[in-house]
């Protein structure tokens, strides 16, 4: 895959440029990065704060059937955090990023024709104070404000570009004991979100090979392929 990496200060947001770029006949393995968004956009709906100091970038990859891309992304900015910050993540099914119990990374993959545009948002030098007031409670910054930063911003973006190019066309599951071995949730009790709303709770057994998470309550199992769960709180 050819990789030509488009960099821009503000967008709206880096997945609706990149899809009209790909609208337009850019390739797979176009890159748009921004140092802020106006529009960014999470999933299931909800918006994406984005303010300075973040790393927004989206990529053209090409459609994968196997449902299991976006947690090959996790892997790759795992991987890219640990080799440009020294940083250990967790990954937080199906594809959050978390830095010491909070959010710090968010993946949105939007499918368009044959290609998927796959979304990835890195706190990375953000101000926790830039950050929306009930985002604040769960969410995280590798280096709180520009100040305190350790490393470059660019060299995380080159990292996960490499690490999710090199994921994406690899045909063994190496990757997939990192999936698994990072997870938040594996012995965790959890509630099933639907709606935000819970719909269900159980203790997580395992993270199958297609991704899917497994859930166990009084000897019944729940399978799930997509969706949301959150850790729940011992009393
Ligand atoms: C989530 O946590 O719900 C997913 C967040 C995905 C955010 C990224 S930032 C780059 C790209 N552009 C967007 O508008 N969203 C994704």
């Amino acid at each position: 895959m050819n990789i030509d990496i488009k960099v821009y200060q503000q967008v709206t947001s880096t997945n609706t440029v990149l899809k009209e770029m790909a609208q337009n006949g850019a390739c797979d393995g176009t890159v748009v990065v921004a140092w802020s968004q106006t529009e960014g956009r999470g999933r299931l709906g909800r918006t994406f704060a984005s303010p300075v100091g973040g790393v927004y970038l989206s990529m053209l990859l090409p459609l994968d059937e196997s449902m299991t891309l976006t947690a090959k992304a996790a892997v790759a900015v795992k991987r890219a955090i640990l080799e440009v910050t020294d940083k250990r993540t967790s990954i937080k099914w199906v594809n959050d990023i978390y830095l010491d119990g909070k959010k710090v990374c968010g993946i949105l993959a939007e499918a368009l024709n044959n290609h998927v545009v796959l979304g990835i948002g890195v706190n990375f030098s953000t101000r926790i104070n830039d950050l929306p007031q009930d985002v604040r409670k769960i969410a995280t910054s590798i280096y709180n404000g520009p100040e305190n930063e350790e490393s470059d911003s660019m060299d995380l973006v080159n990292s996960i570009v490499k690490n999710l190019a090199d994921l994406v066309d690899c045909k063994d599951d190496m990757w997939l004991g990192e999936y698994k071995s990072s997870s938040l949730l594996l012995g965790k009790e959890v509630n099933i979100i639907q709606a935000d709303k819970v719909v269900g709770t159980g203790t997580v057994t395992e993270i199958d090979n297609n991704c899917a998470l497994h859930i166990m309550n009084s000897g019944v199992e729940t399978t799930l392929t997509t969706g949301e769960v959150s850790i729940r709180e011992r009393k």
